[in-house]
């Protein structure tokens, strides 16, 4: 039984639909691609990187990238993300272009562990999975999904886009379930689960575990020219990372930036307390316990 039900026509002057696919909301956008996604061929040697929005996808990308090619960061500051390091569901490059990639690949995607292709379990490719707080995510959701993206038209409130994640109306939600899917699998030989707030307070340290899950060992001038070229400063003024492509080619909106602040805990600047409330709770009781321990929101 696959339930593919349509959500009720979005409010706030969204025009898109949602759908709820085995368990997980998507925009009608992605739907016919990640229903083909099951048969999608998966290779042993394939670098995944999978989060839910928002949860430092970018950051773990060119940390990943610079692993495993040798510390190339003229290549890196040249080439754009989206070609060095594609995302696997969206309309570009698609399926195909990505089949089609030399090894060993590397693979972006925000889907939930249990909608990956059928062979993620036999071919066992590196999979590194990072996990953010929701309360920051909510608020760097809203930055780049509302303000940043021109293609979503939404003229309902913050509040109001808080109340969509809340009850698990956000594309890729419900984060809890998106995470708690990862979680279970953390133990897996070829899985990596990273927390953000974890990478800001040490971030060499998990250069150098991310390099030895790869297996690309490296030295400690390396670690300090890997956390240098992928601060957030340097990553801000980064166009091949920052997505400003995304102004030129007009989906973006010029005053806002994907790079917004990069911090641990901005949330208390904007959420308001029954949001919080509702965030907390939901960390509480639907998280499994030792996972609700590791979401840090300060
Ligand atoms: P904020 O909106 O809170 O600033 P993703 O890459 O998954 O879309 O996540 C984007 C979030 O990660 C944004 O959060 C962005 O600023 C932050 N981010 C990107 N690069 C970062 C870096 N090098 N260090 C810390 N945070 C980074």
């Amino acid at each position: 039984g696959i339930e593919d039900i349509k959500l009720e026509e979005y409010s706030f002057g969204r025009r898109a639909w949602l759908y709820k696919y085995r368990g997980f909301v998507f925009p009608n956008l992605f739907l016919d691609k990640i229903r083909n996604i099951h048969t999608f061929d998966v290779r042993e040697d394939d670098v995944w990187v999978i989060t839910f929005p928002k949860s430092g996808t970018t950051w773990v990308q060119e940390i990943v990238y610079l692993l495993m090619n040798d510390l190339d960061t003229e290549k890196a500051l040249k080439l754009n993300i989206d070609i060095r390091f594609p995302y696997f569901e969206f309309v570009e490059p698609g399926l195909q272009a990505i089949a089609e990639m030399p090894s060993p690949r590397l693979i972006k995607s925000h889907l939930p562990f249990s909608i990956l292709p059928n062979q993620m379990k036999n071919k066992r490719p590196k999979i590194i999975y990072i996990v953010r707080n929701p309360k920051d995510i909510v608020v760097s959701y809203y930055s780049f999904a509302i303000k940043f993206l021109k293609m979503v038209p939404f003229n309902g409130s913050f509040e109001d886009y808080c109340q969509l994640f809340v009850s698990d109306k956000v594309d890729y939600g419900p984060w809890w379930k998106h995470v708690s899917e990862a979680w279970n699998r953390r133990d897996d030989d070829n899985v990596l689960f990273l927390v953000y707030e974890d990478l800001h307070l040490d971030t060499g340290k998990h250069v150098r575990e991310i390099a030895n899950f790869l297996g690309k060992p490296v030295s400690d001038e390396q670690v300090d020219m890997i956390v240098k070229h992928c601060s957030f400063e340097s990553m801000k003024q980064n166009n091949s990372v920052n997505y400003e492509w995304m102004k030129d080619a007009g989906i973006a909106n010029k005053e806002v930036q994907f790079m917004r602040q990069g911090k641990v805990g901005d949330w208390k600047n904007h959420l308001s307390t029954e949001i919080v409330r509702q965030l907390d709770d939901m960390v509480t009781t639907k998280l499994p316990p030792d996972l609700s321990e590791q979401i840090k929101d300060s």
